[in-house]
């Protein structure tokens, strides 16, 4: 026995001329929130569908709860579920048939399946829903079906393939909550997602994956720390003001700010925050009015581009070149 949820070497997966998953080499303890984190395109999906048996691996290995994925592929299919950028349930019918039918399919009889059912729709707050058609559903209902769908089973290590992508906020939150209750009843959730920010509520440890390849790994704090703590964003009321503005900032803070196009606005990364207290101080102390002060965390492209010297949201053309 393993305590690993996922170990992999070298895994690989070629489409043509595209290396969608490039060897990749994880280590994922089991318990709490994996996050896979990368750009479109970057190969998440076809990492999970690897994991989760649907697809063969053209190279490497994969052992998911210590069973091969090639040679234990039933064990794995057994132990694992998977909620899909592209999942399953059946737009034409209700949720409740939805899961009474997942429920059949694993085996429960009759009565035992529409209790099932019943207990994941009022869990998921889709009691009042149940007998509407998916198609119906607002996207907040509709990945929480999804999800529900794939707990029909409660899996040990539960792949979620972006659950949250083009959720409005609302929504996002509802799944969150929802992730983070089936993490608190001890199942293991590998959660694919290009946002940073949702890795950063929710996962325990992130792979940053671009190209097929991981080129990160680490909580949260310890990745945006790899990119520094965040861009300071300074606007002077009075454009007169941006030089004098520029020589106490870069006294204060030790960096150097750019100027933009516009004529009020200094910008510039931060190493460390400690001394945006101070240079704000001096600043008003120098009697020049501001119009805007703000540290911003690291977006996913600033962390992004620090670790991979390009934009997430490069054409796909272009990773092809560099391949
Ligand atoms: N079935 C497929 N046939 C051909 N190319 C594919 C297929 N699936 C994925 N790809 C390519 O592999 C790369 C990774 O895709 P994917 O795993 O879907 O990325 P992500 O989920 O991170 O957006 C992309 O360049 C994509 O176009
Ligand atoms: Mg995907």
């Amino acid at each position: 026995m393993t305590d690993l949820a996922i170990e992999t070497a070298g895994l690989t997966k070629v489409y043509g001329d595209t290396r969608a998953v490039d060897g990749i080499d994880l280590a994922i303890a089991r318990g709490g929130v994996h996050g896979f984190l990368g750009p479109n395109g970057a190969g998440k999906t076809t990492a999970i569908r690897m994991l989760a048996t649907l697809i063969r691996p053209d190279a490497g290995s994969a052992k998911v709860l210590g069973r091969d994925v090639v040679r234990e592929a039933d064990a794995v299919r057994g132990l694992v579920s998977l909620t899909g950028q592209f999942a399953s349930v059946d737009e034409d019918l209700t949720g409740r048939e939805n899961l009474r039918l997942i429920a059949k399919l694993y085996g429960f009889r009759g009565g035992a399946a529409t209790r099932r059912a019943d207990e994941l729709l009022e869990a998921f707050g889709l009691a009042d829903a149940a007998d509407r058609q998916v198609k119906k559903y607002s996207g907040g209902m509709r990945r929480r079906i999804d999800i529900a769908a794939s707990l029909v089973v409660s899996p040990e290590l539960l792949f979620l393939d972006e659950p949250t992508t083009g959720l409005d906020p609302r929504a996002r939150n509802e799944v969150w909550d929802i992730i983070r209750a089936l993490v608190a009843h001890g199942t293991t959730v590998m959660l694919t997602t290009q946002y940073l920010d949702e890795a950063d509520q929710l996962a325990d440890r992130i792979s940053v994956i671009d190209r097929g390849r991981i080129i990160a790994e680490g909580t949260s704090s310890e990745l945006k720390a790899s990119v520094g703590s965040g861009t300071l964003h300074v606007r002077v009321m009075h454009r007169d003001d941006r030089d004098a503005a520029r020589a106490i900032l870069v006294r204060e803070l030790g960096v150097d700010f750019e100027t933009t196009h516009d004529p009020q606005a200094l910008v510039a990364g931060l190493e460390d925050r400690s001394g945006v207290t101070r240079a704000l101080t001096a600043l008003e102390d120098a009697d020049i009015g501001l119009a805007q002060f703000s540290l911003g965390q690291p977006t996913l492209d600033e962390v992004f581009l620090a670790l991979t010297g390009h934009a997430a949201e490069e054409p796909t053309q272009d990773a092809e070149e560099a391949a």
